[in-house]
């Protein structure tokens, strides 16, 4: 027999007393009675949680203030409405061309799920409840209570955002098959990575733009970069989080990734948003820059030789894009460096009809 919705919702008031008279100190946001004055009911009104509720929970507050007038004011205080009404709109960016399949994908989370996936045949989704606990989040941990990596028996809580991401983009066994596993782009023990989880290896990246910097040496000093530094909004003062672009990949910038692309400040945008582009243009590193992004050896794309989160292989985050850079004459296709931070390296392989067997620079 399915208990009574009504008992559920009675069980559910009866439970929320003690948080709404204040049990709790430094009450989480939404336990917060001022915010919330239903309690546990204001999302808890269909008892039937075990899909997570879907955006529809959650948009009642953080999507287009308008709903509230339609939906829900009726039932709230007079001043609650208007504290709601001037929140963030967090749907609005799920509108964008690209964006997380909160929206798209739905029914699919599972309260009781255990991520990373295990399961290949699992449908791939992203809830908010996938990225934000409702019972947990707070101003300071926007992913507080979020299970993350399991340590034998003891489950771990993310405290970093590139954790949270890891849950569905690392070993996943229903990665898309173009998709790889960040965990293994961004690993500090790979040759070069964009310093997400660590500081980076190269003391020597001449175009940083400050206050971005290889190594904190002063207090402004930013040596670590996240996630979120690249991926999220195209709007400047949209809500922070990667819920939607309208740059492909849900960039914050235009990248773009298109061999035989003209260059320009927007084409490579979000790289020039930390690297300078005189620096890169001018040949300040590698002496054929110019020659390849916006030369007869090209244009192409920084994607053709650097892989943006990390490379297993090289260092300068060289790995070579092998729909357009194919083995030499020899069968090659590998990049060598020659001594530190001395700007020197050979290049073995063929791109736009050019045997490099090497080619030195
Ligand atoms: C009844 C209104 C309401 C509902 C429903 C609601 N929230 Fe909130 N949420 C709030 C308020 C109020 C805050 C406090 C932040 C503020 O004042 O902007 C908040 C804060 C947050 C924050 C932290 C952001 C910050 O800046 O403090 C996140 C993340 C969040 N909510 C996600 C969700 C998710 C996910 C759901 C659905 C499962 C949801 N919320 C449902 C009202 C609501
Ligand atoms: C901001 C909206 C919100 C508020 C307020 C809220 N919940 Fe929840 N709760 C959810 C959502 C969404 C889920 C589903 C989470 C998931 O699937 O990952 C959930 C899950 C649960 C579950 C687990 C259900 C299951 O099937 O595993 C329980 C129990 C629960 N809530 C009780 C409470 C109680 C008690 C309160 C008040 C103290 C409360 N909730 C307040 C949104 C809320
Ligand atoms: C609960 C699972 C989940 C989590 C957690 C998650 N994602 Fe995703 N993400 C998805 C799904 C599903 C897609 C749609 C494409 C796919 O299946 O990979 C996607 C798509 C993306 C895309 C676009 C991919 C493309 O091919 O253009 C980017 C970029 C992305 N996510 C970044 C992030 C970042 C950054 C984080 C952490 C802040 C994150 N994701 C956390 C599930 C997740
Ligand atoms: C320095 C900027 C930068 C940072 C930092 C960054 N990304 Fe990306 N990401 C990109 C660019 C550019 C692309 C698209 C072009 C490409 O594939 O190289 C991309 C593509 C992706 C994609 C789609 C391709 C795929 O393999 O599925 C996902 C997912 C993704 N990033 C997740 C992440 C996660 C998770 C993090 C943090 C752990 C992260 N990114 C950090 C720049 C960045
Ligand atoms: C793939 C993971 C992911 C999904 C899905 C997702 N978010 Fe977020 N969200 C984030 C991250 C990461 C942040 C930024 C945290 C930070 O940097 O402070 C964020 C930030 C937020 C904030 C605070 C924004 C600000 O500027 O203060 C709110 C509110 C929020 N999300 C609500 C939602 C709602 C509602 C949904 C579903 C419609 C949702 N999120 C879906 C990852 C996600
Ligand atoms: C033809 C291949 C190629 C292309 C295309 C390319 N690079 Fe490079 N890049 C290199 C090589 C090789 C190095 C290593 C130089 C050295 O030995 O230190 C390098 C080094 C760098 C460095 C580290 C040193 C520095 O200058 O700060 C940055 C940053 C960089 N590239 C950014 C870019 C950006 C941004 C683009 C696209 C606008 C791009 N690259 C396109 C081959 C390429
Ligand atoms: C949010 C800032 C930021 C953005 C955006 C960014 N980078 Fe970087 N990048 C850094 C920092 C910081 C380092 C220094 C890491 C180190 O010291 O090894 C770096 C280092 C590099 C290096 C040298 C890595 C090494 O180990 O030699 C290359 C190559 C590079 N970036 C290419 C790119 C390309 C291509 C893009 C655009 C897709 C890009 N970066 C976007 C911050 C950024």
């Amino acid at each position: 027999m399915r208990p009574n919705r009504y008992i559920i919702k009675i069980f559910l008031v009866a439970i929320s007393i003690p948080f709404l008279l204040g049990a709790t100190k430094n009450k989480p946001p939404h336990f917060d009675y001022e915010m919330l004055p239903s309690g546990c009911a204001t999302c808890h009104r269909s008892a039937n949680f075990r899909d997570g509720g879907g955006p529809g929970v959650c948009i009642i507050c953080h999507g287009n203030p308008q709903r509230l007038n339609m939906d829900y004011k009726k039932r709230m205080p007079a001043g609650f409405g208007k504290k709601i009404r001037q929140m963030k709109d967090i749907e609005r960016q799920f509108t964008k061309l690209y964006r997380h399949p909160s929206f798209d994908v739905r029914g699919k989370h599972r309260s009781k799920e255990v991520l990373p996936e295990i399961d290949p045949a699992a449908p791939r989704h992203a809830d908010c409840v996938d990225c934000h606990h409702p019972h947990f989040v707070s101003k300071e941990n926007k992913y507080a209570g979020i299970r993350g990596k399991r340590l034998g028996n003891i489950v771990t809580y993310i405290t970093e955002e590139y954790e949270l991401c890891y849950r569905c983009h690392a070993e996943s066994a229903n990665l898309p098959p173009q998709s790889t596993n960040k965990r293994i782009e961004f690993a500090a023990t790979n040759p070069s990575y964009h310093p997400v989880e660590a500081e980076g290896r190269n003391l020597a990246v001449v175009s940083l733009i400050r206050p971005y910097r290889e190594k904190k040496v002063d207090n402004n000093d930013i040596s670590r970069i996240t996630c979120g530094d690249c991926h999220g909004s195209d709007e400047s003062n949209a809500p922070k989080g990667p819920h939607g672009s309208a740059y492909q990949h849900i960039l914050v910038a235009n990248f773009s990734t298109r061999d035989k692309e003209p260059e320009s400040d927007q084409a490579y945008a979000l790289c020039y948003r930390c690297h300078n582009r005189q620096s890169i243009l001018g040949n300040e590193s590698f002496k054929y820059h110019a020659l390849h992004i916006s030369g007869s050896a090209g244009p192409t794309s920084c994607k053709t030789c650097h892989n943006s989160h990390g490379s297993q292989q090289n260092k300068y985050l060289i790995q070579f894009d092998p729909s357009i850079v194919t083995p030499n004459s020899a069968g090659q296709l590998k990049f060598e460096e020659r001594g530190i931070s001395v700007f020197k390296g050979s290049c073995y392989l063929s791109c736009h009809g050019v045997d490099h067997n090497p080619k030195e620079y």
